[in-house]
């Protein structure tokens, strides 16, 4: 059976601040999926949350880039915008771009990652959800994931693995794209992957059967604004087990520190730590970045889960290591590389500041 999982996310508003979503907002996304759940519109579907952000994760045979689902999930954020601006949330509506939704939420704002799998035997998969940070955030976990063997020794060790797996990289300033094929064009792909502002792994395929292996968000808010209007949080689906890696070799790609963009104003660099369902709450300045892991089985398209992948002793370590690097980076205040570099930052007053202060820079002296 052909299934489409469609993970689809938006910023409607946030309470307190930027902090999560309201319950009331969820409970509207929940009577709304429940109704096209009734009506045979989806298989099935979640409502979740990280941080500030509001999820839907529906199963459907629809297809990926499907009108109706794209509508679906663009008149859910819509109806919670009105919850939202009723209980004066904070930035209600902010990742809605525009008013008239034009057939797909491509380009519009929110974040989308969607992948059509043949259902196998047994059908894992986890979906990843990440809050004040940008796309391109996954570009370490995914390559640690899929073509670094030293956190996946199936690649090693695993026949169904070892051919390596292809990774379609975009150039999200450009709209660019291109496939690099792992291992052999590892070292190429890292001179982009390391640049994660600028290239997102978009989606990763098994070499051999040539099957989709991970999807992930990699729409800039930013650009398709031309301001500010929030991080993009986004949002990545993997598959594991069989021909791709097991849970715990995906997992472990969260297991050391990964230092994202993001945080405070969209402006700083901070650790994204894997937390439980009930940790995506985004506090200490606004943060830190966060990412919760909601791992699935699919039996006919029903969704067996969540499981909370992250709320487990064992990624006890990788917080308490996030949480180090958060300390550290915020001794430094308003300096990088705690702070972005101006080119980069969300906020800015260098324009006027800059304005201000022309006549005051006088040439140095060469004597
Ligand atoms: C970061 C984020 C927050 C806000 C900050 C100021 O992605 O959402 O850090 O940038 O709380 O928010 P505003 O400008 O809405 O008052
Ligand atoms: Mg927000
Ligand atoms: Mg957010």
């Amino acid at each position: 059976m052909d299934v489409t999982l469609s993970a689809i996310k938006a910023d409607i508003g946030g309470w307190v601040g930027h902090s999560v979503t309201h319950p009331d907002t969820l409970a509207r996304a929940e009577e709304l999926m429940a109704a096209a759940k009734r009506q045979g519109v989806i298989l099935d579907y979640r409502v979740m949350n990280c941080g500030d952000d509001l999820q839907l994760i529906m199963t459907h045979q629809h297809g990926e880039d499907s009108e109706v689902i794209h509508r679906l999930a663009w008149e859910t954020f819509s109806r919670c915008t009105e919850v939202a601006k009723r209980l004066k949330l904070h930035g209600a509506g902010q990742d809605l771009l525009t008013d008239a939704f034009s057939g797909n939420v491509k380009g519009m704002g929110p974040g989308l990652a969607e992948m059509t799998v043949t259902e196998r035997e047994a059908e894992t998969v986890i979906v990843f959800m990440a809050d004040k940070t940008a796309s391109g955030a996954w570009n370490l976990p995914l390559f640690r994931m899929f073509a670094d063997p030293f956190n996946t020794p199936g690649l090693v060790i695993a026949p169904n693995l070892h051919c390596g797996f292809s990774f379609e990289v975009h150039d999200v300033m450009a709209a660019k794209k291109i496939v690099f094929n792992s291992p052999e064009e590892v070292y190429d792909m890292l001179v982009y992957l390391g640049s994660p502002g600028h290239f997102a792994v978009k989606n990763v395929y098994h070499r051999d059967s040539k099957q989709i292996a991970a999807s992930a968000s990699t729409q800039k808010l930013s650009m398709l604004a031309g301001r500010y209007v929030g991080k993009d949080d986004p949002v990545l689906v993997v598959r594991c087990q069989g021909t791709f890696p097991a849970v715990g070799e995906v997992l472990e790609a969260f297991s050391s520190v990964n230092i994202v963009e993001g945080w405070m104003r969209g402006s700083h660099n901070g650790p994204l730590m894997p937390v439980g369902f009930a940790s995506a709450k985004c506090t200490r300045f606004d943060g830190p970045p966060r990412c919760i892991a909601a791992g699935f089985q699919l039996a006919n398209g029903t969704l067996i889960g969540p499981c909370d992948m992250f709320g487990d002793v064992a990624f006890d370590p990788a917080r308490e290591k996030a949480l180090q690097v958060a300390d550290i980076l915020r001794t430094m205040g308003p300096f990088e590389p705690h702070r972005l570099p101006l080119d980069q930052m969300e906020y800015t007053t260098m324009p006027e500041v800059s304005k201000r202060l022309a006549p005051r820079f006088v040439p140095i002296d060469d004597d």
